[in-house]
């Protein structure tokens, strides 16, 4: 039976790599974009993945736009939040919209994707949940209190709803990521990214297609037994 995946934030960086990852094991896949339609669509013509433009923090705009894909596509059996964006400033500096930002699109995204898609997957009996978190809401980072509790939010929401996924056959688990080489982690002064890689014992940049491992195994058929865990892959940065 053919398996329908959602990876939003999907035409770039590590969700590029998911959604590429994840057509190779056999899904049909859906990449969700914000905004740069120039890259998703060069994106969609390269890979021949369909990619589809909404806002992930708008939850009127999620709803109807998986209410969609399951009306066109018969089911949305694979969810992946990767959407996120950064608005670092230590709190001196950071203003309130930039924490609503925030924490509307990295996380508000995880409860607009599974509140939209629970029920049809309850009723089919089937459901893998995959949320990128991030060694930052594991461990913190000078600068991120906004992303950090966004991320770290992101893992206790897994948790919970893991808990209620259990019985219906559908698993939620995270990811959390470390630093991987993307257009997010490249906007880091290189100075301090220098330190920051200084302290990653594998000594390098994690490879988006690492992470894309792992949401694979996450979303294979056979991992049905793999709910409410945290896959760290960070190069041995942090041990948690
Ligand atoms: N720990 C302690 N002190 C720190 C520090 C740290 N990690 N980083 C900076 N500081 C200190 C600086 O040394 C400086 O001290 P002095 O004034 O005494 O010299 C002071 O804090 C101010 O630092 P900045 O000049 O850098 O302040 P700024 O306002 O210009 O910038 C910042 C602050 C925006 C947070 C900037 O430091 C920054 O971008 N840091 C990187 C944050 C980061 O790692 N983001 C991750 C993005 S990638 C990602 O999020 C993906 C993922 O999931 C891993």
């Amino acid at each position: 039976m053919g398996r329908i995946a959602l990876v939003t934030g999907g035409t770039r960086g590590i969700g590029a790599a998911i959604s590429t990852r994840l057509k190779a094991d056999g899904f049909t896949v859906i990449a969700n974009y914000a905004g740069n339609v120039e890259k998703a669509e060069a994106f969609s013509a390269d890979t021949g993945i369909e990619v589809m433009r909404f806002d992930v923090g708008d939850f009127a705009a999620v709803q109807t736009a998986i209410a969609d894909i399951i009306a066109r596509h018969g089911s949305l059996d694979v969810i992946v939040n990767n959407a996120g964006i950064t608005r670092d400033a230590t709190m001196l500096k950071q203003t309130r919209d930039e924490w609503d930002q925030v924490i509307d699109t990295n996380l508000g995204s995880c409860f607009n994707t599974c509140k939209a898609a629970f029920a049809s997957m309850k009723e089919r009996g089937f459901g893998r949940i995959i949320n990128i978190g991030s060694i930052n809401g594991q461990a913190g980072q000078y600068g991120q209190v906004n992303y950090a509790a966004a991320k770290s939010g992101i893992h206790g929401f897994t948790k919970a709803l893991a808990q209620e996924g259990a019985r219906f056959g559908i698993t939620v688990n995270a990811i959390a990521p470390g630093y991987i080489d993307t257009d997010m982690v490249a906007a880091v002064p290189e100075a301090v990214l220098e330190k920051i890689v200084a302290k990653i014992p594998v000594g390098r940049l994690g490879q988006a297609d690492e992470i894309a491992r792992g949401v694979s195994f996450l979303a294979a058929e056979n991992a049905g037994f793999v709910t409410g865990s945290t896959l760290s892959i960070n190069g041995g940065q942090h041990m948690y």
